[in-house]
């Protein structure tokens, strides 16, 4: 494995997907075949930013003004900067203009806290992602990770994995049940992504190197049976 690849994210929010992030590939004792190099949040207010600080991270804040062009040459020229590989979008409220995803097709991935294609799509995110999925009477929820191109959520999957729906549910509950399994599975998909044991073939097509989602080995890895 030579150099780790270098890894940018984009977010809007509090980053706690970020932060597993970094603790999953910036820890000095443990090469993971990556390292967060620089995160871009949509707005100043954003939590991401003071975990960057902490972090030691790079970051930076996308022009809330911007039209499309504007925003796809701020992203390509700060992603650039950093030498981004692979870029993550984790939680970032903003779409990503056709040039940028093009340029990073195959390279970007988005998390979604859904099993896609179900309860996603424009204006799901958040409580209401939840919301629908308790609304529904769905019994099993999830997280989806997949190839952004350019429309929302609709990009290939990479990998998903279930969640259960619990009677008592609010979406607050739910959500918080959901994003602990984000917290576990995001880290493990990036690594795949870095390490090439899965890569986007063509514009639509998945191909794992070697499958370890949902094996033995992942759930002995990830214990995410228990936590899940
Ligand atoms: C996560 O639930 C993610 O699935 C969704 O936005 C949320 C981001 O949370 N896309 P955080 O900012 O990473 O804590």
């Amino acid at each position: 494995m030579g150099e780790p690849k270098r890894i940018a994210v984009l977010a809007s929010g509090g980053g706690s997907n970020f932060q597993s992030l970094v603790d999953h590939f910036n820890s000095e004792d443990v090469d993971r075949g990556g390292r967060v190099v620089g995160v871009v949040a949509s707005r100043d207010t954003a939590g991401v930013l003071d975990r960057a600080a902490n972090e030691g991270v790079a970051s930076a804040v996308a022009p809330a003004a911007a039209d499309s062009d504007g925003m796809a040459a701020f992203l390509l020229e700060q992603l650039d900067a950093w030498g981004a590989d692979f870029v993550v979008l984790a939680g970032y409220m903003r779409l990503v203009p056709p040039e940028v995803v093009r340029a990073y097709l195959g390279r970007m991935v988005n998390i979604h806290p859904a099993l896609l294609p179900a309860f996603g799509g424009k204006g799901m995110y958040g409580g209401r992602v939840h919301g629908a999925v308790i609304e529904a009477g769905a019994r099993v929820s999830g997280v989806t990770i997949h190839f952004v191109d350019e429309a929302y959520d609709r990009g290939p999957i990479l990998c998903q994995w279930p969640v259960p729906v619990l009677s008592a549910d609010r979406p607050e509950t739910l959500a918080a049940r959901v994003l602990r399994v984000e917290h576990r599975v995001l880290p493990l998909a990036v690594e795949a992504l870095a390490r090439g044991d899965v890569r986007l073939e063509g514009d639509r097509h998945v191909e794992w190197r070697r499958e370890w989602f949902g094996t033995e080995e992942f759930h002995q890895n990830e214990k995410l049976q228990r936590e899940g």
